[in-house]
């Protein structure tokens, strides 16, 4: 009997890989670089790069999805063919499996603590939230990351429901899950932008984000690094989902309805966070940016509890980023577990158990780094910038994984594939494609100097995360 492979419904597609891309990227990481680089010129940058490199090698992820009806190993197998370098290019695809490994094994750790968060927020809008409270965030927080039990268990449970919804299926499981759960997190969001306008610091904030001042090119750098992890690309998670989608869709359509819902919904998170920030005294203001990974938890539910409504606004918030992170640990998961169902004939049931339950034990190593244990905590191959287990991985996948990958990606595509196969592919669905020219010569050229650049800049001591 012949299996045909789990197909998205229409929409399912786009809602299921916009639910990839947006996750703690746009709502942890993007306000943060955006406020580091000082606001409206790298929001500038940020969309010049989306435009010129993110979508043009998204188009180049989806399109070798759907053609192959395979995940990113068997992906690259398929084409590889009659193609100079042969099977070696299946390397790429098991890069993207590795980067889905390590990506998942700390992001699962970050979004434990969003439930984390979520919880105890429900519990000081029960029992009140005071100065006491107020003044200990930071130390709370410290002590949280230094608990290691307690680490493990939130990792856990965000690893659990991942898998449980990987098991369930394309259908069943993922698209069902990110159709529910992404337009809760946009009107949840934009609920808050409404709250945000009604704050002192919203025009500082609308401002500091739209003003174009002078860019600096650590900024053109951090921009390129943080499209691929935003947009989910460089690890094959839009190949993998790609396999799962119609012939009768639109690609380019697709494609570009994606990068438009995670570049509104970053910069939603942006006015949100930078109203709240801009509305506390100046002083004040000058400790809240010092770490992106404090922002969230140490700064925000003191300035949540001091708007009028704070009860509610501080849990449905938390909510929130927990719901975008889970849409992203999906994809994840998915990327591992399709390559096992696709090589190695797996069910999806043994798959995603194998799958998560190994990503599960690295997650604990993270888990422990982050104070528990000694060793795992200061741990520092690339330097003490990226000290520790957590610092590491997220160092090594965003500077080596996903520009590698997204570069041999735009190489093979745009290089190696005939114009003839990929020119159809993205016709397919959508008639004449009118951008194919300037979609192609994007990947060929633009593409691949943008990023040998971000290479040679993190060779040459740079970092990104
Ligand atoms: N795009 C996600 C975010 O911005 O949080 C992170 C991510 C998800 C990266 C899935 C890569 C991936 F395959």
């Amino acid at each position: 009997m012949i299996k045909t492979r789990d197909k998205f419904s229409s929409l399912g597609f786009v809602v299921a890989a916009a639910g990839s891309a947006i996750g703690l990227g746009n709502i942890w990481k993007f306000p943060y670089i955006t406020f580091a680089n000082g606001g409206g010129s790298f929001v500038l940058i940020y969309l010049i790069a989306i435009a010129l490199i993110g979508l043009p090698i998204m188009l180049a992820e989806i399109l070798m999805g759907r053609r192959s009806q395979q995940s990113p190993v068997t992906a690259f197998l398929y084409f590889s063919k009659d193609v100079a370098g042969g099977k070696l290019w299946s390397g790429v695809g098991f890069l993207g499996v590795a980067a889905g490994l390590v990506i998942l094994s700390y992001y699962s750790v970050v979004a434990g603590w969003t439930v984390y968060y979520f919880g105890k927020c429900v519990q000081w809008s029960v029992s009140g939230f005071n100065e006491t409270i107020a003044s200990s965030l930071g130390t709370e927080f410290g002590s949280f990351l230094g608990n290691g039990p307690m680490q493990v268990l939130f990792h856990a449970i965000f690893m659990s429901l991942t898998v449980g919804i990987v098991i369930s299926g394309i259908k069943g499981g993922i698209e069902r899950v990110t159709k529910l759960l992404l337009p809760i997190l946009m009107v949840i969001l934009s609920l808050l932008c409404v709250v945000a306008m009604f704050t002192p610091g919203f025009g500082e904030a609308i401002r500091f984000l739209f003003h174009v001042g002078p860019i600096h090119t650590e900024a053109v750098l951090e921009a390129v690094g943080h499209s691929f992890f935003t947009l989910s690309l460089g690890m094959g998670a839009l190949i993998t989902y790609g396999s799962y989608l119609g012939r009768k869709q639109s690609i380019p359509r697709d494609a570009l309805m994606i990068c438009v819902l995670d570049t509104v919904i970053a910069l939603m998170a942006c006015v949100v966070m930078f109203s709240i920030i801009f509305s506390v005294p100046e002083a004040e203001r000058a400790t809240t940016f010092t770490k992106s990974a404090t922002i969230l938890f140490t700064t925000l539910p003191r300035m949540f509890y001091s708007l009028p409504g704070g009860v509610i606004i501080a849990p449905v918030f938390y909510l929130l980023v927990a719901f975008a992170a889970l849409t992203s640990t999906i994809s994840l998961l998915e990327v591992v577990a399709s390559f096992l169902i696709d090589k190695l004939g797996w069910t999806r049931k043994k798959a995603a158990l194998i799958a998560g339950g190994t990503i599960f034990s690295s997650g604990v190593l993270v888990a422990l780094s982050l104070g528990a244990n000694e060793t795992l905590s200061t741990w520092a191959p690339f330097g003490e910038r990226d000290a520790g287990v957590f610092g590491v991985l997220d160092y090594f996948a965003s500077n080596w994984m996903l520009p590698v990958g997204g570069l041999l990606t735009a190489v093979f595509v745009g290089w190696f594939l005939d114009s003839k196969l990929t020119r159809d592919e993205l016709e397919e669905g959508h008639g004449m494609f009118k951008l194919y020219g300037l979609w192609r010569f994007l990947l060929r050229y633009v593409c691949p100097v943008a990023i040998c650049w971000i290479i040679i800049a993190v060779i040459g001591g740079r970092a990104f995360n």
